[in-house]
């Protein structure tokens, strides 16, 4: 049997992991061959296709980014995109697809499914938000990326008592910033999920200033002000229809000076957040799905993804996880309120 894997959407440390776990599961367990598609949907559609062995994998487990390439490409917005990845597996004799990627990559999985190509996804993003999985590869590291940073601002916000703002990734889910947020003592924490009331960001702000401490305001890049919208980096939206984020935190310094009278200043972590080597959790939950992905290609088990439960590696229909995100449970979020302010 030959497989193809590809890699979509935002890159994020670990899936590389995935990819040589794969690959050392099949060639040395099942027998099977591997070939990469470049730059995701992108080389599928464009036949832009690499060999993959043992020896094309060695090292890679402790390198961030991926060795395949990643791309917003959706091959459903491409004329006859479907027929030109059914020829680009039939060219390369590929028999099914193992697929990596986050909530869009994977719902144009489930599409490709749906016109009869073999496939099984893996669930990968920093931002931790594909619906069917307790955690997403990748988001470890990021939280651990974004709480080193706040510890950092917190000692140079002490010196000078003024309020920090981290603005952290999150397009629709505040799971970085929640988490980020918790690990390193932020007194404001704002999620896409709960619109906030400037206000009272202020009123927080306020009185941990009168406590002689200074405030570190943890915002996720999707948070919106209760009567405002959300602040965009500019208008061009990606092939699966989302702008570019970021401003929100320059945002809130300008307004959290203006409104209180004291000094206020951003540190957007962007990129950084997705850079990198993976955390030891990253490396073990993405070597653990990509065994799991290759036996259920084994298994024919396909249109299925795999998912962490618990401790537990499940599968589940792709169809339920197409079109979804992942939300931070509101009431997840209420159980911090005692650190606010
Ligand atoms: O999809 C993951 C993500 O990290 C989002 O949180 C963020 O909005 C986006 O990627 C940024 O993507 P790009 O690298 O395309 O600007």
């Amino acid at each position: 049997m030959k497989i193809g894997l590809l890699t979509g959407g935002g890159d994020c440390p670990g899936l590389n992991a995935v990819i040589r776990s794969v690959v050392r599961k099949g060639i040395q367990e099942y027998g099977f061959e591997f070939v990469g598609f470049r730059d995701g949907w992108l080389g599928a559609l464009q036949n832009a296709v690499v060999p993959l062995d043992i020896a094309s994998v060695r090292g890679i487990l402790p390198r961030g980014g991926t060795i395949l390439g990643s791309s917003r490409t959706n091959p459903f917005k491409h004329e006859d995109g479907p027929r030109r990845v059914r020829e680009t597996l039939d060219a390369h004799g590929v028999d099914a697809i193992i697929v990596i990627g986050g909530e869009d990559t994977l719902s144009a999985a489930a599409g490709m499914g749906r016109r009869g190509i073999d496939l099984v996804g893996v669930p990968k993003t920093i931002d931790n938000d594909v619906s069917g999985t307790d955690y997403t590869f990748g988001f470890d590291t990021a939280v651990g990326i974004a709480t080193e940073a706040i510890d950092r601002l917190h000692t140079t916000a002490e010196s000078h008592m003024r309020t920090l703002v981290v603005e952290v990734m999150g397009r629709h889910s505040g799971w970085i910033a929640l988490h980020a947020g918790i690990a390193g003592g932020a007194n404001v924490i704002l999620v896409p999920e709960r619109p906030f009331d400037i206000e009272q960001v202020c009123s927080w702000v306020q009185s941990r200033f009168k406590t002689n401490y200074a405030p570190i305001v943890v915002v996720a890049e999707g948070a919106v002000p209760e009567d405002g919208e959300m602040v965009l980096k500019d208008r061009t939206v990606d092939e699966f229809g989302h702008a570019r984020l970021s401003g929100v935190g320059e945002w809130l310094a300008r307004e959290i000076s203006r409104r209180t009278g004291t000094d206020a200043r951003t540190t957007v972590l962007g990129h950084v957040q997705r850079g990198g080597t993976p955390s030891p959790f990253d490396r073990w939950l993405a070597t653990r799905f990509g065994l799991h992905a290759v036996d259920a290609v084994k298994d024919g088990d396909f249109g299925a993804m795999v998912a962490l439960s618990g401790t537990r590696i499940t599968r589940i229909p792709l169809e339920e996880v197409a079109g979804r995100t992942k939300s931070v449970d509101l009431s997840l979020y209420d159980e911090f309120a005692v650190f606010f302010g």
